[in-house]
Parts: structure tokens; sequence; C-alpha cells
């Protein structure tokens, strides 16, 4: 009989599990009991490796499993406990033995995946299918014995953690000396680091030890760790970065359900916790609990973080130098589920990704739902980076075309529609409405009524931005900062749209920065917009949190901005602002009022993001060639593509290479 064995080389201590969507438990005899699983949910294991989309166990049911992936003929429930069987092999690794009646359901062999410090997802020996071996590299006793009680370890060993941090950072910036206020950044930073089995795996959005109701603030939230990525990444610290992104990359094939719906699949969670479990015999183990929407206030999906996942794979690989971890076999599969989940074809009839409301960093309703400038942003910078990323063969190959041809659609769609200026906005003002035609010219039918009167004042002479949000009838006018300046970092915009985007926040400085870069969205939304968009939401009062708050985690973004479009005063001067009052202020997560006065209403205090987003901003203006790394330049031949592609329908169309090209010139 041909065997499929999965091994884990667990010790019989307990608590480390290498998977944790396998939630195994302890090991004591030769074939695995019932409570070798978890039985609060049932758990997918990751199993692309074997062709299979999953293999999960079963709550209640410790010896069933289901087997699924297009391989397998559909989804495959596999019951009868003499089919599976496990086992200890002399190093206590546990054996998951899958008879070949089983394992021959599946077609695919993949190639050997090698990795120091990570488990291990590789095929071995056999003929059509090679046994799975999934292996943790055995530590050393000093660090297993470290790991032994698996906690969670923040906020431990304040004082050696601050000393550690300075001389590590005197190491790499010779040049400069930290200040006071980067030294107390740092060591909140690190404070804030999660540890799951000993290894940091993230940081927590927010550590305030007095604050009695973190609610799902003291979990690590893919968005949120970005800027914290960054700047461990930037001090040449890339085990964490590397951790978080194989860890979350096991939760994207977690078992999720919400109501009985189960989301699709390439789903990365919003957050996770790390939850230390009890075990028989007064032990605990630890244990990755992902939201994927599913707690979450609302039940907003997080449409961002598979976004972001890709977005920071990418600056991992650039900023380490470590190319292979994105080669790997796993690493691939889970790009393309995020690029499935994002390229499938709906009913939508425009380039721009269609989600609900508060999909984003703005995960509440307001009024967001649709097409949303950053989810676009995001979305058109995480086709860029899949597009370097992706190893291409035939398997690959349609990808790559449908992301290339997406990226000039997207670029093209916003580039025009979105794109709103004085002269933009006078020709809307004279739009003519109600037109039938494939040429018209007001293409969404929208009614100049719709131009908002504070826009006509506010709008200065050299300055432009790209809109919220398009739908049939309505532009939401409304400038959100981060899309913004997402589409000058990823060349979403034309080299003159950024540049004029930046002109538009230096003239509009008070408003859009203020006291305390930088403002989320600008205006708010007041009296019956208030009520109707928000839902009457006392969080999302005008001029706070969403609405209107000032955000200094932005700064991060907006200092690479600042960057790439050679304008390093704007800044400096914002970093500046918020190194002011930050610590004063204690790091919070927002600023409340017109101008970003008040520390928010709400606002959390000691927010990673804060202290992350700041920290990142200083290191990336002292290192501008590492910042380069960050950015994309235009892309001329994603503009040729454009004009392929229209040219093949014969339909006469405003995409032809003279608009194009003239797009760049503007
Ligand atoms: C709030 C923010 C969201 C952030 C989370 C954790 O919900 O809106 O963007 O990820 O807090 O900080």
């Amino acid at each position: 009989m041909k065997t499929v064995y999965l091994i884990g080389s667990f010790t019989v201590r307990p608590p480390c599990r290498f998977l944790p969507s396998f939630g195994f438990r302890a090991l004591k005899t030769g074939t695995l009991p019932g409570p070798c699983f978890d039985l609060q949910a049932t758990r997918r294991f990751r199993a692309h490796s074997l062709g299979m989309d999953s293999l999960s166990f079963t709550a209640g049911n410790p010896m069933g499993f289901r087997i699924s992936g297009p391989s397998f003929g559909g989804s495959k429930i596999l019951s009868t406990p003499s089919s599976v069987s496990f086992s200890m092999d002399i190093n206590q690794r546990c054996l998951l033995v899958i008879p070949s009646a089983i394992r021959n359901l599946s077609s695919s062999m993949e190639t050997p995946v090698y990795d120091k410090n990570f488990e291990r997802i590789y095929v071995q020996g056999g003929m059509n299918v090679k046994p799975l071996v999934i292996k943790r590299i055995e530590k050393d006793e000093d660090v297993a014995q470290a790991e032994e009680g698996c906690r969670v370890e923040v906020g431990e060993d304040k004082i050696h953690m601050e000393e550690s941090i300075s001389s590590k950072a005197e190491a790499i910036s010779p040049k400069k000396r930290e200040s006071r206020i980067e030294k107390e950044a740092w060591m909140l930073l690190e404070d804030a680091v999660v540890s799951y089995c000993g290894n940091p795996v993230g940081t927590v959005a927010a550590n305030d030890p007095a604050d009695k109701q973190p609610l799902n603030y003291d979990q690590v939230f893919i968005r949120d760790f970005v800027p914290s990525a960054l700047a461990f990444l930037l001090k040449e610290e890339g085990e964490i970065v590397r951790n978080f992104l194989l860890h979350t990359l096991q939760l994207q094939s977690w078992e999720k359900t919400v109501d009985c719906y189960s989301p699709g699949q390439g789903l990365m969670p919003a957050s996770f916790k790390v939850r230390t479990v009890p075990l028989d015999d007064n032990k605990t183990e630890e244990v990755l609990d992902p939201d994927f929407g599913e707690s979450a206030i609302g039940r907003v999906a997080p449409v961002d973080s598979g976004l972001w996942w890709i977005i920071l794979l990418r600056a991992y690989g650039k900023l380490t130098g470590d190319y292979a971890l994105q080669e790997r076999v796993d690493v691939q599969t889970g790009i393309k589920l995020i690029l499935n989940l994002c390229l499938t074809d709906g009913f939508d009839m425009f380039p721009s990704l269609l989600v609900t409301d508060g999909s984003c960093m703005i995960d509440r309703r307001m009024g967001i739902h649709g097409h949303p400038l950053e989810i676009q942003a995001l979305f058109y910078s995480a086709l860029r980076c899949s597009r370097e990323m992706l190893t291409v063969n035939d398997s690959s190959k349609n990808l790559v075309r449908a992301i290339n041809n997406r990226l000039s659609a997207l670029s093209f769609h916003i580039r025009e529609y979105y794109w709103v200026d004085m002269k933009k906005i006078n020709e809307i003002y004279r739009y003519k409405t109600e037109e039938y035609s494939t040429d018209a010219t007001n293409k969404f039918n929208i009614y100049p009524e719709q131009i908002p009167f504070w826009l006509m004042d506010w709008f200065p002479e050299n300055g432009g931005y790209l809109i919220g949000n398009l739908q049939p009838a309505h532009m939401d006018f409304r400038f959100f900062m981060l899309g913004n300046v997402w589409s000058i970092v990823s060349s979403l915009g034309t080299p003159k749209q950024n540049e004029t985007i930046l002109n538009l926040i230096e003239e509009k400085w008070d408003d859009l920065v203020g006291n305390m870069p930088l403002k989320i969205c600008y205006p708010s939304l007041e009296y019956e917009d208030w009520r109707i968009i928000t839902g009457s939401d006392p969080k999302n009062t005008p001029w706070s949190y969403h609405n209107g708050g000032s955000w200094p985690t932005l700064l991060w973004q907006f200092t690479l901005a600042c960057i790439k479009m050679g304008r390093l005063e704007l800044a400096e001067r914002a970093v500046a602002l918020a190194e002011k009052r930050l610590p004063l202020d204690r790091w919070p997560e927002y600023y409340d009022t017109r101008t970003g006065k008040f520390v928010g209403k709400q606002s959390r205090l000691y927010q990673t993001w804060t202290i992350a987003g700041f920290l990142t901003s200083k290191m990336l203006l002292e290192n501008p060639e590492k910042a380069s790394q960050l950015f994309w330049e235009e892309d001329y031949e994603l503009l040729e593509i454009c004009v392929c592609a229209l040219n093949k329908t014969g339909r006469r169309k405003k995409c032809s290479r003279g608009a194009a090209k003239s797009q760049i010139l503007v």
C-alpha cells in the first residue's frame, strides 16, 4: 500500500503546534486519539501540495475529514476511522497515514520547497503522488525550553528590550543617533510584538495597559501590521515579517463561515489572535484564531487584507533580498487564490473592484460601497506586485495575461473617470444628461447638481485629486487620503496627476493636515448626510474617526508618495508636526475636529500603527534609496497593452494610443 504521510516534528511537550489550523494536541500513543484535534471548530489544513484545495478535520468527529479540490473531483468526506491512521515515528513526529485509495484521487505533484526556519511543506517519494511531508525543523534545546508554555509575549522585559533596540538601531544607522522619541517609539513597537510558539508573528493593534475594553484591538490586524513590518524591514529585522506572511497564509485556507455561508477561498482575515487553550494535565497550547469578518463589528469583509498581504510580500523580497519566499509553491498558490477572488467575473461593467461598505481601513458604514478609490489603488498595486512575483509557466500564463489586461483597463478607468481638477469640474458643471450612445461624454449620467457647494469654493487653481467613488449617476467628491496617496505610490495616477495631488495637499494644508497629519477624508458628512449615510453612527460624527478624523498612521504612505515625487519638504513638515504631538498625547489612533486639534473621542492610545507609521516615515526619509524599492514608476508597457486590447474590439473608443499618451502628458 502506498501511503501519504503528514509528518509534524512534534515533541511530546505539548504547546506549539506547527500548523495552527491543523489543531493537533499532545500525542502520547501510537495512534492519534480523539483529543488530538481542536474540537472547537472545523479547521482546515492547507494541502495544496497534494493537489487538494483543502483537507479538514471535523469538530466532533476526530476521525472524519474532508478532502476537496479539482483533482479530487470536488469535495469528498472520508470518515471511516480505518481509512486513516495516525502514528508516531521514532522522533515523536506525528504521522497521518492516508491509504493510497484516497491519495490516488490526486494527480498533482509539486516540487519540494525547502525552507530553513519555517515548516516545510513538500512532497516526497512515490510515483503518481508523492507523500506529503510537513516538517518543523527541530530547535535547539534552549529555544525549545523558552517556548514551553507558549505564552503571548506582550509587555515583558521592557528595560532589556530598550537596550537591545537602541543597540540594534545604532548598528544600522551609524550616522544618525535615534532621538529620544524614536527610542520610545521603538520600545513601544517591540512591546506590541505578538509571539506564537516563541516566534514573533505580528503586532497588536493597540497596547494600552489602561484599556479595560480592548475589543479586538488586542489582535494582529493585517492592514495595521504593514507599517510595523516596514519599520522592522527597514531595520533589517525580517523574521517577524516572514513569520507573519507565512502564518497568515495558513489562515487563508481556514474553514470560515458566517451564518452557514462560506466566503471565498482566497480571503485573508482582517485580524487574528493568538489564543491559549487549556489541555489536559494543566497544560496549554497556542492556536491562531482568525477573524474573517464573522466577529467584526458590522460583519465587514476585509477586502484589503489580501491586497496588503501581496504588497507586503513584495516589500519583504525587495528589502531583504530573500526572493525564495515568494517563489515557494504555497506562497505562489496564496497569491493566485487572492487574485482569483479579485479577478472573478461578476455582473460588473467596470474594471474597478466592486465591494461592500467598510471593506478597507474605513471598516464601518461610510457610504464607500461600490468602487472606492482606496480599494482600487490597493488592487492596482497588488496586481503590479503579483506581475513581478508570479512564476510564469504554463499554468500561470493565463493569469498573467488577465493581470496585464486588468492593470491597463483599471488605470485608464481611474485616470479618466475619477480625476477632477478645475477644468474637469467645469466640464461636469456643463454636462448634458440622459445621453444614450457608446460615445456619450457624460457616460455615468452625472447630474451637475451633484457638484457640492464646498467643492466649488475649495478647489485651488493648480490642484486636483481622484474622487472617492464612482457609480452610475453618482460621483463621491470627498477627498480620501489613502486612496490618493497610494495612487501616487503605485502610479495608478499619471505622473502629472500625481504631482497635482501633492499640490492640492500643499495648498489645502490646513484642511488636510492641520494640527495632525492626515485627514482620512475631507470634508466630513454632516446633518442629514451623516444620519442617512453613516446610519447615525455615534463614532463617526462629523470630524471624528473615519468621518473627517485625522489619522497619524497615514503619515508613512504620505511620506512615501512625497519621496517618490521629490517633495521631501512636505513629508518633513508633516513628520515634524506628528513628532511634536504624538508622544505627548500617548500615540493616539486618531484625532478629532476640523483641524485635528483634539485626541479622538474614542481614540485608543498606544496605537501600534500610529507608532510604526511614525518610525517608518522617519526611516524612509533617512533612506530614500530603500524607499524607492517600495513605489512604482509609470509602466509604459501597460499603456501599449491598453491600445492592443481595445483595437481588437473593433469599436471606436476614446482609449487609443493617443489618448493614453495624452494622459501621461496632461
Ligand atoms: C479600526 C480601523 C481599522 C483598523 C482597526 C485596528 O477598526 O478602522 O482600519 O484596522 O481599527 O486598528
